[in-house]
């Protein structure tokens, strides 16, 4: 006995001194959503709301409404605390201190319409958004959901870099959605072999690079894990990379005129978040695809891969690993778009 109770309290000794670190790691930090009180915003904020990572979440749109979303999140029993903004002359508030801004403003799609159709209206308030950011919390790490992505991360750049604050570790763009669409989309197309390997929905993994509309989506379905006997090639090959690209379609045109994805968006957004939050905590290993600056691509500035994320944002822009000749080929046709999209964004940027 004696022998097993030494075992035992060696073990409680290293119970607790696990359970000191991880305590001491357990860095909590402040969250802003810009554009809270919207389809995306108000989902994704109840999403935040649960997370043990946050100490205070603060809701910003100019919707009358966003102080209310903040007292209805506010009655939920996790430790966050919620407050809401409501209007530019709030935005300050909303922003001093914050260690990660998610923006999800702006209008979302109609039937018929491609993200760029967008840009008229979300450029401005990105544009406006940033400004806010590079004035009052110039350091936090910014995560763009409004769209067109591919346009709008360049905006911000653009702003931050007026304002003498652009550190090209801190702005990505959200491309998240793409690959839990991809994961599941191929899950679905392989849940047999995946289940006689006992692998479950989230063990599949796909890279998904380029950037956010249509064709800059680029599934790098060779590189999924877990392997499987049978790699995706031919006609299902293109279907599955089709599906992927036009999703977001796919979920507009079900949606008939009442706006885009809003609630598998918002499971991204927060996929996202936590991932950077892992990565401030300086937790090891946190991989995801986002559209960043980036030199992957030399003829492009910005280009979505995947990143390593770390203490100060994206630590490292991972390169794009062994592509089938099927996937260069999309990424060589994705250039010119990207190359457009993003001069655009900065055209807008530099005028304005
Ligand atoms: P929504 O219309 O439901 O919500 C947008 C919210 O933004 C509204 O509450 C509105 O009041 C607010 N807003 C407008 N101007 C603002 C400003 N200047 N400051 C603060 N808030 C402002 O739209 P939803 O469905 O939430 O979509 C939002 C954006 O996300 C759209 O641009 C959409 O295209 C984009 N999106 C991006 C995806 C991605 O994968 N990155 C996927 C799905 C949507």
């Amino acid at each position: 006995t004696t022998s097993s109770e030494a075992r035992i309290s060696t073990t409680h000794a290293i119970i607790e001194r696990n359970d000191a670190l991880f305590w001491k790691n357990k860095e909590k930090f402040t969250v802003a959503v810009l554009g809270a009180a919207g389809g995306i915003g108000q989902t994704l904020s109840l999403l935040l709301k649960q997370s043990p990572r946050i100490k205070a979440l603060r809701l910003y749109d100019i919707a009358p409404i966003t102080p209310g979303v903040a007292v209805d999140l506010s009655h939920i029993n996790t430790e966050s605390e919620v407050t809401g903004y409501a209007g530019p002359d709030q935005l300050r508030d909303a922003l001093v201190g914050c260690d990660l801004v998610i923006i999800p403003a702006g209008i979302p799609r109609k039937p018929g319409m491609t993200r760029d159709d967008l840009f008229k209206i979300n450029a401005g308030i990105v544009r406006d958004l940033t400004v806010g950011v590079a004035k009052y919390c110039p350091n936090a790490i910014l995560n763009i959901i409004s769209n067109p992505v591919n346009s709008t991360v360049p905006i911000a750049v653009e702003v931050l870099k007026k304002y003498n604050a652009f550190d090209p570790r801190k702005v990505l763009g959200v491309t998240k959605l793409d690959v839990v669409r991809a994961e599941t989309f191929v899950y679905g197309l392989r849940k047999d072999e995946l289940q006689r390997l006992r692998k479950s929905i989230s063990d599949v993994t796909v890279p998904v690079i380029g950037g956010h509309a249509g064709e800059t989506i680029i599934p790098l379905l060779s590189q999924m894990t877990p392997k499987l006997s049978k790699p995706f090639e031919g006609s299902e090959l293109q279907n599955l990379t089709t599906r992927i690209q036009n999703a977001g379609t796919e979920v507009v045109d079900a949606k008939a005129g009442a706006g885009s994805a809003t609630l598998s968006m918002a499971l991204a957004a927060e996929n996202m978040a936590t991932s950077c939050l892992k990565g401030l905590a300086g937790e090891s290993n946190v991989i995801e695809c986002a559209y960043v600056s980036s030199n992957v691509i030399p003829e492009l500035p910005f280009f979505a891969s995947k990143v390593k994320l770390g203490v100060n944002g994206v630590e490292k822009v991972l390169g794009l690993g062994a592509m089938t000749l099927f996937e260069e080929q999309m990424v060589k046709n994705a250039i010119p778009e990207l190359r457009a999209s993003i001069e655009k964004g900065v055209a807008f940027a530099q005028s304005s």
